[in-house]
């Protein structure tokens, strides 16, 4: 057998095994290094003509998911055990059997679904997490962000490329003819609204669900009684993370407390927090609840430029008592070699609202800016880090 044979066959049986490897989450560390060593590995199969394919057609595989789930195909598939053709998928959606097809050969050429045999399609574990609120809200707030990354490259080219952007100054006001912020056009938007909310209670780590364990808030929380604030999350959407703080703690441990802006806490349930205070807050304002425990923000100062950044934190620090503790929870880029993610997460930032996803340097300088200290900095297997800052002691 040639070599070039004997290596596909080699090729081929790793990616057979790939797919039974690495089941436990506890595997999570090696997986994302393998992953990213296969994606080297591709990188290294392509020519800069079939790279440049790849790049320039990728858009359409996120438009082709955004149809595909709006359609509810991922539902339809989801449903059934078996596989489906695509009249029965048509019929179930009442919609054109020729358009179910081109769909669902995207869908299949991308790993969406699973084209087991000629016009047979059946799902996989990518339908089954296409069917998640968090994910169709993810899919779909990625589309409605379209117009501000088409936007972009022109908005820097008529900026010359030296801007401070921010919120009301980004591409997003280029890309949707708009000259609200994209918070402001979001409170307009109903169905954008829903699908945000939704993707912001997406899994950020596979340690989502041991939150809880994994930061130490017994001990921040010791010899609580229930009239101490225990946990104030600032910017905290539909309230996920202060739901699980609330398990954990009883209502005898002390307040947890969760603000947004009113457009979200609007969209807050009647009963869906039970014994968690919600409060309509903008960071632009002083923080009213002083002295808490720990004020907790997730995801939200990269939504932010620096010097706003800034005037949030002196607010959060003005608030904070010797033994308060700010945590930012946040998805930190590396300084050698960051991951793709992280650096398509801070175009996008750049682009919506005038954010940045900082580097541990970078949010560390702009919290001592404020005058606070960092103690600790807790990383997890992905991106995503919780940094623990606190007044610093000489100006207490
Ligand atoms: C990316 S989301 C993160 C939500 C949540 N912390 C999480 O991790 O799922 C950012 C949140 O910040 C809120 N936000 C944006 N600007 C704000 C402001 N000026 N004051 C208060 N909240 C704000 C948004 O409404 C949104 O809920």
């Amino acid at each position: 057998m040639s070599t070039i044979e004997e290596w596909t066959q080699e090729f081929e049986a790793l990616c057979s095994r790939a797919s039974n490897l690495f089941i436990s989450e506890s595997h999570e560390n090696v997986r994302i290094r393998v992953l990213r060593l296969a994606e080297k590995a591709v990188h290294q199969l392509h020519t800069p003509m079939t790279y440049a394919e790849a790049q320039t057609w990728a858009p359409l595989e996120l438009f082709g998911a955004g149809v595909a789930c709006e359609m509810g195909i991922f539902d339809v598939l989801s449903k059934h055990s078996g596989p489906l053709s695509t009249a029965d998928i048509a019929i179930e959606l009442n919609a054109d059997p020729h358009l179910v097809a081109r769909i669902m050969r995207l869908l299949d050429a991308h790993y969406m679904v699973e084209q087991v045999s000629l016009d047979q399609y059946a799902a996989n574990a990518i339908t089954r997490d296409y069917v998640q609120p968090y994910r169709k809200g993810n899919i779909m707030t990625q589309v409605a962000l379209m117009p501000s990354y088409f936007a972009l490259s022109a908005w820097l080219r008529h900026n010359n490329y030296k801007v401070m952007p921010d919120a009301n100054n980004c591409a997003w006001q280029v890309g949707s003819n708009t000259t609200k912020t994209f918070w402001e056009s979001m409170a307009e938007d109903p169905s954008l609204s829903k699908y945000f909310n939704d993707y912001m209670t997406i899994p950020r780590t596979t340690h989502e669900k041991d939150f809880v364990d994994f930061y130490p808030f017994e001990t921040i929380f010791a010899n609580s009684s229930a009239k101490d604030i225990l946990f104030v999350d600032i910017g905290g959407g539909l309230g996920h993370q202060a739901k699980r703080v609330r398990s954990a703690f009883p209502v005898s441990r002390g307040r947890v407390i969760l603000q947004d802006l009113p457009q979200v806490t609007g969209k807050i349930t009647v009963g869906s927090l039970p014994d968690i205070e919600v409060m309509n807050y903008n960071m632009a304002h002083s923080q009213p609840v002083k002295g808490a425990r720990i004020y907790y923000l997730r995801g939200v100062l990269h939504n932010h430029a620096d010097h706003v950044s800034a005037q949030y934190l002196s607010h959060f620090a003005a608030a904070m008592g010797p033994e308060s503790r700010l945590l930012i929870h946040e998805s930190l880029a590396t300084d050698l070699n960051p991951t793709k993610n992280i650096t398509r997460f801070d175009l996008s930032m750049l682009a919506s609202c005038g954010g940045v996803q900082r580097s541990e340097v970078e949010q560390k300088a702009l919290l001592e800016k404020v005058g606070l200290e960092i103690i600790d900095t807790i990383s997890t297997p992905r991106d995503w880090s919780i940094m623990e800052a606190r007044l610093k002691r000489d100006l207490i």
